[in-house]
């Protein structure tokens, strides 16, 4: 098979690095476009759902079309912020260490979650990486949580750990690793 285009739709350059790790000899750029639809959906798959159809109204059936949601959730605030994480506080970071102070349980996890459309249909992929939250920020790499969230097994945070450690352990990692593995061969 012809290597697989595709656009994934976002402007994170960071989500960008993440996947193209995993979705090994695909052509994975971003999407050149504005106007993404408002995040309002009930769950990570309709999020990434709604951002892929956007990507396919905008680019045409020719390449394959990613959209991507997802977010953090602290088991002591009953999984919040969960799939408002993007648009929770304008800083998040702050107000999570905030709401998880006095907590005995500082569990969290990462969610990720890919719909992939192509000219057959739909693929999908989810990603999950568990771990704690830091009492205070650490590290400069990586973006939004990821200098408070220490992975399961680790003793720094993801941003110390760096990016080359995401792209290879992340939630998204992880998600692009079983949309891999969906995909015709
Ligand atoms: P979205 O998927 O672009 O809607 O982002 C969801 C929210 O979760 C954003 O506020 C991100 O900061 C946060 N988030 C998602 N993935 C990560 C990550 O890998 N590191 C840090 N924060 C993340």
């Amino acid at each position: 098979m012809a290597a697989v285009r595709a656009r994934l739709c976002s402007r994170n350059p960071h989500k960008l690095e993440e996947l193209r790790a995993a979705l090994s000899g695909w052509e994975l750029e971003l999407l050149d476009a504005d106007g993404y639809p408002p995040e309002d959906g009930a769950s990570y798959y309709e999020n990434a759902r709604a951002k892929a159809q956007f990507g396919l109204d905008h680019a045409g059936p020719r390449v394959w079309i990613i959209g991507e949601d997802s977010g953090i959730e602290a088991l002591a605030l009953g999984g919040r912020p969960g799939v408002h994480s993007a648009r929770w506080a304008d800083d998040g970071v702050a107000r999570l260490l905030a709401e998880v102070a006095g907590a005995d349980d500082r569990s969290a996890r990462y969610v990720c979650e890919l719909v992939c459309l192509t000219a057959d249909g739909e693929l999908r992929g989810a990603g999950i990486l568990d771990g704690t939250l830091a009492a205070a920020p650490r590290g400069s790499e990586g973006f939004g949580y990821d200098p408070i969230f220490v992975p399961a097994g680790e003793t720094r945070t993801v941003a110390e750990l760096g990016d080359e450690w995401k792209r290879r352990h992340s939630h998204r990692a992880r998600a692009a690793q079983a949309l891999f593995a969906a995909a015709p061969s």
